[in-house]
């Protein structure tokens, strides 16, 4: 790999060998950052996400008053429960964090005090009224742009009623948000998704004493009377980095690769079970547990892929995981369709279509279609030239493909994978070895 400007080069095909523990997980990281802050008392948080996502959260924590400190690879926490919160002057910038607009907005929404959340070009074409809507309904006066669907967003917080709400999307960012509305309500609420998505808010607050229980579909939560402590966390590896390795050792010959304490949540890994129906050669060895979140090691080895279908309640288990998947099913045999998943549309890109544009210019077949895509996998070429669309997990995906195969090909757009995984050229060199 080299690195120009912002442009980098894979390619060669090297067999992927070795272990790697790549940075703690971005969903948990976020959610450290928050609830440490929340608490009352000082939390100490190790291996949190290196990328600007989560520095996000933590620069609008400290706006918010909470005083956090870096020591020795460690963060220190120090909240003084939720009611400490003070006004941010200055407008609070979750630049491309989709999680730190959705899940503060809730927060916001329950404090008694003017916020104004905005975000990169990015963030701000994305949905935001699966939050605004029912936090609008709970009392808060919200505003923004096209009538709070988009950011900026003004939130005029306190005096929140409870809400029965039914989610329309299975967001776990929307359910969150509504989670840390509801602990400020003035009764109890409950939160129905229409399917599963990922449920770390829901085990770590369990597990730090906060009033919520979990019944199926239904989060009930009840009014918080007394803030939780501090606590410390060892942030487990995240699944969503991971899956680049995975895949990455399952489509390069000769790869056997060991992934260092990934959170194994079973919300966030339904990515090793499509692998494993393509024909993957994965082993998991589960290691422990922390806040109700289990770990384990997850070991890859090259095999040939066949094509598989991904659709339904599969969707929301991997729907970060289908950049990396797409290029799974590019070197698969066969016709991969990927449905249901019409929430590509509207992340850190337009998924659907970036994806389609990369598998096309790798030399391969691809419809895309409103909720997802057709790829018809074969004999990827190298020597393209691959773009990130300025979303890190597209830049990823691309880098995959094209380390598979014999020529080089270029990533261009390449920086913005500092959003999630800032050392992913460095780590994915070193498991290749020498040159
Ligand atoms: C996240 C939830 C998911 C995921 C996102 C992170 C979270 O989005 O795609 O990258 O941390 O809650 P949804 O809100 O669509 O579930």
């Amino acid at each position: 790999m080299t690195a120009l400007e912002n442009e980098a080069v894979f390619g060669g095909a090297r067999a992927l060998r070795g272990r790697v523990r790549v940075p703690g997980d971005k969903s948990l990281s976020h959610r450290a950052v928050l609830f440490a802050a929340l608490a009352k008392g000082g939390s100490r948080l190790r291996q949190v996400a290196t990328g600007e996502d989560v520095a996000a959260t933590r620069r609008i924590v400290e706006q918010l008053g909470v005083r956090v400190r870096e020591k020795r690879g460690e963060l220190l926490v120090t909240g003084g429960g939720i009611d400490s919160l003070r006004e941010p002057e200055g407008v609070l910038d979750c630049a491309n964090s989709g999680t730190t607009m959705r899940v503060l907005a809730g927060l916001l929404a329950g404090r008694p005090f003017l916020s104004v959340l905005s975000g990169d070009g990015s963030l701000r074409k994305r949905p935001m009224a699966r939050v605004t809507e029912p936090l609008r309904l709970m009392g808060a006066t919200i505003d923004g742009r096209e009538h709070a669907r988009l950011a900026p967003l003004t939130i005029r917080g306190g005096g929140l009623t409870a809400i029965e709400y039914a989610l329309p999307v299975a967001s776990a960012q929307a359910k969150s948000s509504l989670i840390l509305a509801a602990l400020q309500a003035d009764r109890p609420s409950c939160i129905t998704s229409p399917a599963l998505s990922r449920d770390h808010t829901e085990r770590m607050l369990m597990a730090l004493g906060a009033p919520i229980r979990v019944d199926g579909l239904t989060v009930h939560v009840d009014p918080l009377t007394t803030s939780w402590g501090g606590f410390e966390l060892d942030v487990p590896a995240d699944p969503s980095s991971a899956a680049f390795f995975a895949v990455a050792a399952a489509i390069t010959p000769g790869s056997e690769v060991v992934l260092e304490s990934v959170a194994i949540n079973p919300t966030r890994i339904g990515f090793i079970e499509v692998l494993r129906r393509m024909g993957a050669d994965i082993e998991i060895a589960p290691t422990g547990e922390v806040l109700g979140e289990p770990i384990g090691d997850i070991t890859v080895r090259y095999s040939r892929l066949q094509a598989t279908r991904i659709d339904g309640d599969e969707i929301p288990s991997v729907i970060d995981e289908i950049p990396a998947l797409a290029m799974a099913a590019a070197f698969a045999e066969g016709v991969t369709e990927i449905r249901d998943a019409e929430e590509l549309a509207v992340k850190e890109s337009n998924r659907i279509g970036a994806i389609q544009q990369e598998i096309i210019q790798l030399g391969l077949g691809c419809e895309a279609h409103r909720d997802g895509l057709t790829i018809r996998g074969g004999t990827p070429q190298p020597g393209s030239m691959l773009k990130s669309h300025g979303d890190h997990r597209i830049a990823m995906a691309a880098a995959i493909a094209a380390h598979a195969l014999d020529g080089p090909s270029t990533v261009r757009g390449w920086a913005v994978v500092s959003v999630s995984y800032p050392s992913f050229a460095e780590d994915l060199a070193r498991l290749a070895g020498p040159e």
